[in-house]
């Protein structure tokens, strides 16, 4: 890992939520990129939050990825108590498909931002690589790994053929 302390860290709302959230945690892995992946709930333990976004701060990390589904007010929640960017992640776990929860955390109201991915699996997998874009902005070497693996996906696409 590039460092002791967590560089990024990873909230959801439920342990269940970890089946599409892992695969953020997993394109930071790729990255070696340190992160802390935690369960915590802005309606059901909004002190225990409050608290671990600070500890986060205080120990350096710089991005907080949120996954949450049905209401989906947990991104939107850290970001009312952070100034690092917040990256939402709707989870398909509702009767509506992940709709409630897209359309809850990217109506943010003008003022408290959360960028905001698709739905689901991608959409974690993207917010782990923009995590990484975003650190990459002032680290060469993690600019040049994000390179290299745009580099190779197109290089495995070139190498399909229809047969
Ligand atoms: C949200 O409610 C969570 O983010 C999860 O996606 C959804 C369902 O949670 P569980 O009832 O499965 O714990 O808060």
């Amino acid at each position: 890992m590039t460092n002791a302390r967590p560089m990024v860290a990873i909230i959801m709302g439920s342990k269940t939520d970890w089946e599409t959230m892992r695969h953020a945690s997993e394109a930071l892995r790729a990255f070696r990129i340190h992160h802390e992946c935690r369960v915590l709930s802005a309606h059901r333990t909004p002190s225990q939050l409050s608290e671990f976004i600070q500890e986060m701060e205080q120990g350096g990390c710089e991005v907080f990825i949120a996954g949450a589904g049905g209401a989906a007010h947990l991104p939107g929640v850290v970001a009312s108590q952070t100034l690092r960017p917040v990256l939402g992640v709707p989870i398909d776990s509702s009767s509506l498909q992940g709709l409630d929860a897209l359309l809850s955390i990217v109506q943010m109201p003008a003022g408290v931002p959360v960028g905001t991915l698709a739905v689901g699996k991608s959409g974690a997998t993207n917010a782990g690589l923009m995590a990484v874009a975003i650190l990459a902005t002032s680290r060469p070497d993690l600019r040049d790994k994000l390179r290299k693996y745009r580099e190779q996906r197109a290089a495995k696409i070139l190498r399909e053929t229809l047969t």
